[in-house]
C-alpha cells in the first residue's frame, strides 16, 4: 500500500508500515527522500538509468516533459532564444539572475581577455592524427587546460571557481576552432576581441590569415540562438557526469572534460551528427521515409530514428519546435536549399501519425533539426557535437557550482544489487 500525505509517504506491506519524508519542488514535483532506507531498513532501490531517481535538488533549469516546457532560472526558453545573447544566458545560468547592462559588458570584457590559449598548448594539437575526431581533441584539451591553471583548482574557493569558468567559457571556442583548422590542415586563426562571442568563433573557424573574413549577421545570430538552446537541460547524462566527477572535488576542467566524453555518445550529444547521417542515408536511398519508419519500429532491426524520443519529453521538445521554424528561416535567408530538410519534415510527419511513435510519445528532440542548421552555417558534421558542447558548457558549470555549494552534496557512489557468484574456493590451475 502506498499512501501519501503532506510531507511523508507510508509504504505498508502486511504488518509492516514504513514512513519516508517527501520533498516538494517549487513547481509541485514531489520526491520521496529515501536517504535512510538502507540504514533503517536494509533495503536499496534499483532504477536503471536513474529514470525515476533525483540525484539532487536544483534551481538551474526546469523541464516539464508532459507539457514541453523548458526554463533556465525561471525564464522561458522561447523568450531567451528570441531576445537574449549566449553570453547573457551563460551569465544567467551561472549566477542565477539576468545581468544588468553593466554586468554583461563586464562579463563580455572578461571573456574577451582570456580567449587566447597558452602558446605551449598549441603543440598539443600536433600530437593528434589529421583525421582525429574533434570531440577527442576537445575533451583532451579541456583536461590539459587544468595543468595550466592549477592555482584555480580549489572548488571551495569562489574566486578560483570564477576564474576557471571564465577561462573555459573564453577558450573553448578557440580550442574548437584550432581542432577544426588542424583537421583540414589550415593555419590557426587567433581570436579577435573586437567581435562578439559567436562572431569571434565564426572567424576562427572559417577565416584565413590571407584575407579579411566578413561576418554574416544572419549566421552569427543563428549560432547564438543554437548555443542558447543547447545551454542547459537539467540532469541529462553529460551534466550528471559533470556533477558526479565534481562530487569527488575534482577540479572544474576535469569535471567538464568528463561531461564532454559523455556528450559524445550517439544517444546523447552525438545524435545531431547521427541525424544527418540518417537523413543522408534516406535521401541516397530514394527518400522512402516509410521504409525507415518501419525499420525504427522493427525490434529485430537496431535502427532507431535519431533525433526522436527523449527520456523526459513525452511531448514536443520545445527546442525542436523553435529549431524547426528557425531551420526554414535560416536556410531561406542564406539561400540554402537542403534536400535533407524536406526529408526531415516528411519523416516527422509520418512518424507523428504512426501508432508506434504515438504510443511511446516519441517526438523530435533538440538534435532532429539542429544539425541541418549547423550544416547550413557551414559547419562540418564532425563539429556538431563540439558545437553542442560549447553551448552546454555554461549549464555544466552552473550545475557543478550548485553541486559544490550544496551542503547536502556527498561524493556520488551508487549501490548495486549483486548478481554474481556466491562465495567459492580457489581452484589450482592444474585442477581446473
Ligand atoms: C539529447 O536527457 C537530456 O535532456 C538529453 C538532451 C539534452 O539537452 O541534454 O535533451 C539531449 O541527448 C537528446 C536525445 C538525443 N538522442 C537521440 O535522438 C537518439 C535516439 N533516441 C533514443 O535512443 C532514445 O529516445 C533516448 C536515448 C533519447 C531516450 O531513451 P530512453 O528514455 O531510455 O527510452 P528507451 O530507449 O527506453 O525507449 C522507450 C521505447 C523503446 O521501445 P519499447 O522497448 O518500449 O518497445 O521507445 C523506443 C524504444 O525502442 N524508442 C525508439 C526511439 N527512441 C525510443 N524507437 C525508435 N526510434 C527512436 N529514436
Amino acid at each position: 500500500m502506498f499512501n501519501t500525505s503532506d510531507g511523508e509517504v507510508t509504504l505498508s506491506s502486511g504488518e509492516k508500515t514504513v514512513r519516508f519524508p517527501t520533498v516538494t519542488g517549487t513547481e509541485g514535483d514531489v520526491g520521496i527522500d529515501i536517504s535512510k532506507l538502507r540504514a533503517d531498513h536494509k533495503r536499496i532501490t534499483l532504477d536503471y538509468g536513474f529514470a525515476n531517481t533525483a540525484a539532487c535538488r536544483s534551481s538551474v533549469t526546469f523541464v516539464n516533459g508532459d507539457t514541453g516546457e523548458l526554463r533556465y532560472r525561471g525564464y522561458r526558453i522561447e523568450d531567451l532564444a528570441a531576445q537574449a545573447s549566449f553570453p547573457e544566458v551563460a551569465f544567467l545560468l551561472m549566477n542565477g539572475e539576468l545581468p544588468t547592462k553593466a554586468e554583461l559588458e563586464e562579463y563580455e570584457s572578461e571573456l574577451s581577455g582570456h580567449t587566447l590559449l597558452n602558446e605551449e598548448m598549441k603543440r598539443m594539437f600536433d600530437a593528434f592524427p589529421r583525421g582525429a575526431h574533434p570531440m577527442g581533441i576537445l575533451s583532451a584539451a579541456t583536461a590539459a587546460m587544468s595543468t595550466f591553471y592549477e592555482r584555480y583548482h580549489n572548488p571551495r574557493d569562489a574566486e578560483s571557481v570564477k576564474e576557471s569558468t571564465i577561462r573555459l567559457m573564453a577558450k573553448l571556442p578557440t580550442v574548437a576552432a584550432f581542432a577544426y583548422k588542424k583537421s583540414i590542415g589550415q593555419p590557426y586563426m587567433y581570436p579577435r576581441n573586437d567581435l562578439d562571442y559567436s562572431s569571434n568563433f565564426l572567424q576562427m573557424m572559417f577565416g584565413l590569415p590571407v584575407e579579411p573574413y566578413e561576418i554574416d549577421p544572419v549566421v552569427a545570430r543563428a549560432l547564438d540562438v543554437l548555443l542558447i538552446l543547447h545551454a542547459d537541460h537539467e540532469q541529462n547524462c553529460s551534466t550528471s557526469t559533470v556533477r558526479l566527477v565534481g562530487s569527488s572535488e575534482a577540479n572544474l576542467f576535469a569535471s567538464v572534460a568528463g561531461g564532454m566524453n559523455a556528450l559524445w555518445g550517439p544517444l546523447h550529444g552525438g545524435a545531431n551528427s547521427a541525424v544527418i547521417a540518417m537523413l543522408s542515408e534516406i535521401d541516397e536511398d530514394g527518400g522512402d521515409v516509410d521504409k525507415y519508419v518501419a525499420r525504427a519500429k522493427d525490434k529485430e532491426d537496431p535502427f532507431r530514428l535519431m533525433g526522436f524520443g527523449h527520456r523526459v519529453y513525452k511531448n514536443f521538445d520545445p527546442r525542436a519546435k523553435i529549431l524547426k521554424e528557425f531551420a526554414s528561416d535560416v536556410l531561406e535567408r542564406l539561400g540554402v536549399n537542403d534536400p535533407l530538410l524536406e526529408i526531415a519534415l516528411k519523416l516527422e510527419e509520418h512518424a507523428l501519425t504512426d501508432d508506434y511513435f504515438i504510443e511511446r510519445k516519441l517526438y523530435p528532440n533538440v538534435d532532429f533539426y539542429s544539425g541541418m542548421i549547423f550544416r547550413s552555417l557551414g559547419f562540418p558534421v564532425r563539429m556538431f557535437t563540439v558545437l553542442f558542447a560549447i553551448g552546454r558548457l555554461p549549464g555544466w558549470m552552473a550545475h557543478w557550482k550548485e553541486m559544490i555549494e550544496d551542503p547536502n552534496t556527498r561524493i556520488g557512489r551508487p549501490r548495486q544489487v549483486y548478481a554474481g557468484h556466491t562465495e567459492r574456493d580457489y581452484v589450482a590451475t592444474g585442477d581446473r
